[in-house]
């Protein structure tokens, strides 16, 4: 999407103990309300799941992490604890790292010490997101450079020639790549390759992803007991509210989470209590009662599954690190 893409500086490029901030994603309000209304209007409805991060969204998905049945986080924290200087070891040390959809920069910031980047670049769809945490990261290494970019990279992965020529390390944890179809990550990770490519020397990427399991102990990581992934779900018609200008009532709708064996993947909906019509600006969409809206797709690989996806876009040396219960891995793919 070229068009949402305009550099816009906002610091000092030289300036030591300043980060240096590029934001390339401006919001297109009227394609915001195009992209909403044709999946609302869809035979079986669906919404985007990056819907699901309003401010508030954010503050649930950040609370979500910290729930007893919701194990990623801990899970993929636990395996970098343990295997990080065996990684730092595959991986190499001084590359520019990259990290995707960085947010507060905190699990990019505790492998600091052994990778020895020679770069730190934190990319997410906002540099305000990250210009606090990043602003302090560089006051604690003042030499270190440092760059925040605000980009879609789902959309596109076109960094600006400001991340410079040094070998890349890309770093995506947190089985963020489980939100897009397999047919789209392969795709998303085929830019990565292309991208490794275009800087110096041998670089490749780690990346977090959630693996296959029974199907109790999945449903429940995302239809936890106190309900704080079924408000993070409902959430999101609050943000559509605001964004179409629709007047969705959640107390009309409830979460519902399901493990679909046949396609490896959570599926989260959000179902109709009882008949009613939605409507907006320009549209209405009747719903019959129990009839949902698909919100968001997190697929689960097995580590066979996932090193073959990498080796078709391209990596090689494909390295796994598992958990003891094999709940989650951690890839090495050079590229
Ligand atoms: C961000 N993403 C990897 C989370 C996941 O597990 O798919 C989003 C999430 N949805 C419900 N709970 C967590």
């Amino acid at each position: 999407m070229p068009n949402k893409l305009i550099a816009n500086k906002t610091a000092n490029k030289t300036a030591k103990s300043q980060p240096v901030f590029i934001q390339r994603y401006i919001e297109n309000k009227d394609e915001v309300r195009a992209e909403l209304q044709q999946g609302l209007l869809a035979r079986a409805a669906t919404t985007m799941p990056k819907y699901l991060y309003d401010a508030l969204g954010s503050r649930l998905f950040e609370a979500i992490t910290e729930l007893p049945e919701y194990y990623p986080t801990r899970v993929e924290a636990s395996i970098f604890e343990q295997f990080l200087p065996e990684m730092a070891a595959v991986a190499g040390l001084g590359h520019t790292l990259i990290d995707l959809g960085a947010g507060n920069c905190e699990k990019a910031a505790r492998m600091f010490e052994t990778l020895r980047p020679a770069k730190y670049v934190a990319v997410d769809i906002s540099v305000d997101f990250l210009k606090q945490a990043l602003t302090t990261l560089q006051r604690q290494s003042p030499d270190f450079p440092m760059l925040g970019l605000g980009m879609d990279f789902s959309a596109s992965l076109d960094l600006p020639s400001e991340i410079g020529t040094g070998s890349r390390l890309f770093f995506y944890p947190g089985s963020s790549i489980g939100n897009f179809t397999p047919a789209d990550a392969l795709l998303f990770l085929r830019q990565i390759h292309i991208a490794c490519k275009q800087g110096a020397g041998q670089g490749g990427l780690l990346i977090g992803v959630d693996l296959v399991k029974s199907s109790t102990v999945l449903q429940a990581a995302y239809d936890d007991a106190l309900g704080v992934t079924a408000a993070f779900n409902r959430n999101m018609l609050l943000h559509i509210n605001q964004l179409l200008g629709s007047d969705f009532n959640i107390a009309q709708w409830q979460h519902r989470a399901l493990f679909n064996t046949k396609l490896s993947r959570i599926e989260m909906h959000l179902d109709a209590t009882e008949e009613l019509t939605v409507r907006w600006d320009g549209g209405e969409r009747k719903f019959a009662k129990n009839e949902g809206i698909h919100t968001e797709n997190s697929y689960k690989y097995t580590v066979e599954s996932f090193s073959q996806l990498l080796k078709n876009a391209g990596f090689q040396d494909v390295k796994p690190w598992q958990d003891a219960k094999q709940q989650f891995c951690v890839f090495w793919a050079k590229a």
